[in-house]
């Protein structure tokens, strides 16, 4: 990897792919402006990808399909840059940086192929003589909203079933981290996408994430982050009726019935919920462990767990990054303090450090119950809280238990159960035996107050799509 750890940036093999400036209108502006920008006129400026560059290619679909494609071929060439400016601005390690990058380039190769297969209907008609047609069309501007954990594939996850799909996006990237966005467009651009299809107006002004729910000019609002926020949101766009896709918070189970392969169960628990520093909306926040196994898996889990290191992403022992801020440390600390206060027994972890930096150890907690607060809330940190439950009803109970319904996981070498309790949980994603449910040919996303609408997979496009029918009649008259 060799990165210069004094100055990372110093390191990257195109150092124009680091910027500060947003981009409107196909224009690199001063990012101070961006807002006001916005919530001026450029909207207005925004045109489908169906338009000027491309609009004499009689086959839009696939022409679009080309574009994502070289724009594919771009981020693959630069996934060393792209990964640097990632693990700088988010914290995660270089390792987990550039696994996202090349998560975030699947999006666009995926989205790339499906944009040819935007197919229609032919129809049956009761009425004589009448045939009916129906044709999948853009659905027009996107105001694209994505959180800091995922800083690239959040982006591309949206934006590539948009264009694909003959949108423009007006893309409003974390104020923690916008580089990543930033690099992603000027590839975009590069890959000859038209400048005004592809919109960044970075800000720290909450008014901008308002103007994209409520502009009448905006056509379909996508938001990854909270369910605080997200139902905000989706009370604003209502005022427009305005299609709204939400990926919202989660409070993921994790189950281990006595019938696991305990190495797997452990395995996927470890990815599950340490993945990126325990700050996915996926990660497993409780973990139900059938009272049998429950004292081994915790011992192993406990010793994998021992051999995670913190520090800096760009160091190659560092396993687990910092958390994006104090607040972040301070829920952790408060969810530890909490379960412990309450009978939690703790084996391993429990104080934040080393260091200044954003840290938290590693922690697990046996012995948990549904007065703590994790049974209610997203910690998102790298506490494991675990809970002992004795029959299949009572874990799928517990698991079920809570407004929200993101993922969920299983570990089981039953086939019955596995078939029976993946059925019965209430999330729009489960794991069963495995700890990663995240890729570009799956549907992702959630049901409850987790949001809805799904991203990815052969569903992805149709988030940016409206169904339009066209009835012929008269056919033989
Ligand atoms: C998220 O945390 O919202 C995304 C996680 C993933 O794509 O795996």
């Amino acid at each position: 990897m060799a990165v210069d750890l004094i100055n990372p940036l110093a390191s990257l093999s195109d150092p124009t792919l680091f910027i500060e400036d947003a981009f409107v209108g196909g224009h690199w502006i001063k990012a101070k402006t961006t807002f006001e920008v916005l919530g001026e006129s450029p909207l207005t400026s925004v045109e489908p990808v169906n338009g000027s560059k491309i609009s004499n290619v009689a086959n839009l679909e696939r022409a679009r399909g080309n574009l994502l494609r070289k724009w594919y071929e771009l981020v693959e060439k630069n996934v060393r840059d792209l990964a640097i400016i990632l693990c700088l601005e988010n914290g995660k390690t270089y390792a987990e940086a550039e696994g996202e990058v090349k998560y975030a380039a699947s999006f666009i190769k995926w989205f790339a192929e499906e944009a040819p297969r935007a197919y229609g209907d032919t129809i049956p008609s009761s009425q004589a003589n009448t045939t009916i047609m129906t044709f999948r069309q853009p659905i027009g501007v996107c105001g694209i909203i994505t959180p800091w954990n995922f800083p690239a594939a959040m982006i591309t996850r949206k934006v590539a079933p948009a264009l694909a799909a003959g949108c423009s996006v007006v893309i409003k990237p974390p104020s923690e981290t916008p580089h990543s966005c930033l690099a992603l467009t000027k590839l975009a651009v590069e890959a000859g996408i038209p400048p005004a299809c592809i919109n960044v107006c970075t800000t720290k002004d909450r008014a901008a994430a308002t103007e994209l729910a409520m502009n009448s000019l905006v056509n379909k609002l996508s938001f990854t982050e909270s369910t605080g926020v997200g139902k905000k949101l989706a009370g604003l766009a209502s005022t427009t009726l305005k299609k709204t896709s939400l990926e919202l918070g989660g409070n993921a189970a994790l189950i281990v019935f006595d019938d696991a392969d305990l190495d797997i169960a452990v395995a996927g628990t470890m990815v599950s919920k340490f993945r990126c520093t325990g700050q996915t909306c996926v990660c497993a926040n409780r973990i139900f462990v059938q009272r049998g196994v429950s004292e081994k898996f915790t011992a192993r889990l406990v010793e994998k767990v021992n051999l995670l290191n913190m520090g800096s992403g760009f160091d190659g022992q560092t396993t687990q990054g910092p958390l994006v801020n104090k607040a972040a440390v301070e829920k952790v600390d408060q969810h530890v303090k909490d379960a412990l206060s309450k009978g939690g027994k703790l084996r391993t972890g429990g104080s934040s450090g080393p260091g200044s930096g954003y840290f938290y150890k590693p922690t697990v907690i046996s012995g948990a119950s549904t007065s703590m607060l994790v049974a209610n809330e997203e910690t998102f940190g790298p506490l494991a809280l675990i809970w002992e439950f004795d029959t299949e009803e009572e874990a799928i109970q517990l698991a079920n238990s809570t407004e929200f319904g993101l993922a969920n996981y299983m570990f089981s070498s039953d086939i019955g159960r596995i078939m029976r309790v993946s059925q019965q949980l209430q999330s729009g994603m489960v794991g069963v035996n495995t700890g990663l449910i995240s890729a570009a040919e799956t549907p992702f996303g959630g049901v409850k107050e987790s949001g809805y609408g799904k991203e990815g997979s052969k569903y992805g496009l149709e988030e940016y799509q409206v169904l339009k029918s066209v009835t012929i009649g008269n056919l033989q008259a």
